[in-house]
């Protein structure tokens, strides 16, 4: 397994993140447990508040989807980035946390009244309006609460990126944006600029996630600036902003050779400059919208081994007792990732196993053939670089409890999402009357005589 970030081998021989021994993590706080390297996701957020705004004047909103918690959100606020929150829950969460609203940039295919009302309640920045719909609605409640709603549409500029099928989007046959090339994005333009509660700032695109290729990028940004010269020649308006999405790809396995972040924003610059000068229009104000590559690699999950199954002659299993619920990228997308044991993070690899989670389904399926020390029941497997979308769409299947998160820093290990419990598992949970027992329904009406 690659070291990331702040990743050790201290004097017992263990995996060490943030100064803290791995291990007795586990014994602290349990297992599944998802570990957040502070130093690391800090110097990711640094990386990129460098590469772009202290060298470009451009903007870095975190794509919150990719993992959001409270103190999340007070680090991406300590780091001078922006927030990027697709729904009422994320921005709930960011006003929670008292997250700057100014920073915010509000996404979605199809936001609800309600989140709309909320998003100009809480006053976010900048609503990203997708669809048609969506315009005409925002242009409605903005006037009923008598604000103006600051706008940047999200266009499809046809581009197809090297990535899964799941999460590429910037295809025209895609359930986002308006699409270029029918002349969807100009009438939106048109239509934008003839509203009375709404001000159209400028442009949106995204053409998907985990992209290693750089090239997609500066055709990306390319088509987005010709599109910009154009819709000025017919209509004068002028793009100021133009926000191109987030989707650098990391590393998780062997093969992943992911791009530096200075070498992506000199990339993408480059090319809007250049563009802007050919037009002789201004150079709009450029934004960008990491996940991933902010939150993956700082995130590791440690799991206890239980059983063990050889099939001699075919596959040993190592179940652990984590697996789709905490991490369902594997079985999603085929995503793989890297693991060490790290009780025995000094021990030479020498048994190829494969790591099976615990629902039931043959698919849950952590990582296949991978070359790992004797395992035995009772070790600490850490899989690394499980910061991104983990957490972020861990799910209750077979009423597992979601994991507990904690943060660490120079040997601190602080909780920052409890364990859920069996109680929350039920919580939500309603009996009707004529489902309750019999014994205590006659108890109920004993007591109440
Ligand atoms: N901006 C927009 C408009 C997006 O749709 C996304 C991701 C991002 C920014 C952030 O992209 P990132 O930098 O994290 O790649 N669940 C999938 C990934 C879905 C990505 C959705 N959109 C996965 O686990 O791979």
């Amino acid at each position: 397994m690659r070291f990331h970030g702040t990743m050790n081998i201290n004097r017992q021989g263990r995996l060490e993140i943030g100064g803290c021994d791995t291990v007795e993590l586990a014994q602290r706080f349990g297992t599944p447990l998802y570990v957040l390297d502070e130093r690391l996701f800090r110097q990711n957020c640094r990386d990129y508040y460098q590469s772009f705004t202290a060298e470009y004047g451009a903007g870095v909103v975190y794509a919150a989807k990719a993992l959001l918690t409270l103190s999340v959100c007070r680090m991406i606020e300590e780091e001078g980035l922006g927030l990027d929150l697709v729904s009422g829950g994320e921005l709930y969460t960011a006003v929670q946390a008292g997250f700057p609203m100014d920073r915010v940039y509000f996404h979605g295919n199809n936001k609800s009244p309600e989140e709309i009302r909320l998003a100009l309640k809480s006053g976010v920045g900048r609503f990203v309006v997708d669809n048609i719909y969506e315009l005409e609605l925002l242009d409605y409640l903005s006037g009923e609460s008598q604000l103006k709603a600051q706008i940047i549409l999200r266009l499809t500029p046809g581009i197809e990126a090297h990535t899964h099928e799941y999460i590429k989007t910037g295809q025209i046959d895609s359930k986002f944006g308006l699409v270029i090339e029918n002349g969807q994005a100009m009438a939106a333009i048109r239509r934008a600029l003839s509203m009375e509660n709404i001000v159209l700032n400028g442009l949106h695109c995204h053409i998907g996630s985990q992209i290693f290729e750089l090239d997609s990028y500066n055709h990306c940004a390319s088509v987005m600036m010709d599109f910009c010269a154009g819709v000025y020649n017919q209509t004068g308006w002028i793009a100021r902003e133009l926000d191109l999405g987030g989707g650098l790809g990391i590393y998780y396995s062997g093969g992943d050779r992911p791009p530096r972040v200075r070498e992506y924003a000199d990339n993408i610059m480059r090319v809007i400059d250049e563009k802007a000068r050919l037009s002789g229009l201004a150079t709009p104000r450029v934004i960008v919208e990491p996940g991933r590559s902010i939150c993956g690699p700082a995130g590791t999950t440690l799991y206890t081994v239980g059983a063990i199954k050889e099939i001699p002659g075919i596959r040993t299993y190592v179940a652990v007792d984590g697996g789709m619920g905490d991490n369902p990228r594997p079985a999603l997308y085929q995503a793989r990732y890297e693991a060490c044991l790290a009780n025995k993070i000094t021990q030479e690899p020498v048994q190829l196993v494969s790591v099976a989670g615990k629902c039931c389904e043959s698919g849950d399926m952590l990582i296949w053939d991978i070359k790992l020390p004797c395992v035995e029941a009772g070790d600490v497997m850490a899989v690394s670089c499980t910061g991104a979308y983990n957490y972020a769409m861990s799910m209750n299947y077979n009423r597992l409890p979601r994991p507990a998160m904690v943060l660490v820093y120079d040997g601190l290990a602080d909780l920052i999402l409890e364990r859920e419990t069996y109680e929350d598992i039920i919580g939500r949970d309603r009996v009707p009357e004529r489902l309750v027992k019999r014994d205590r329904q006659l108890k109920n009406i004993a007591s109440a005589g």
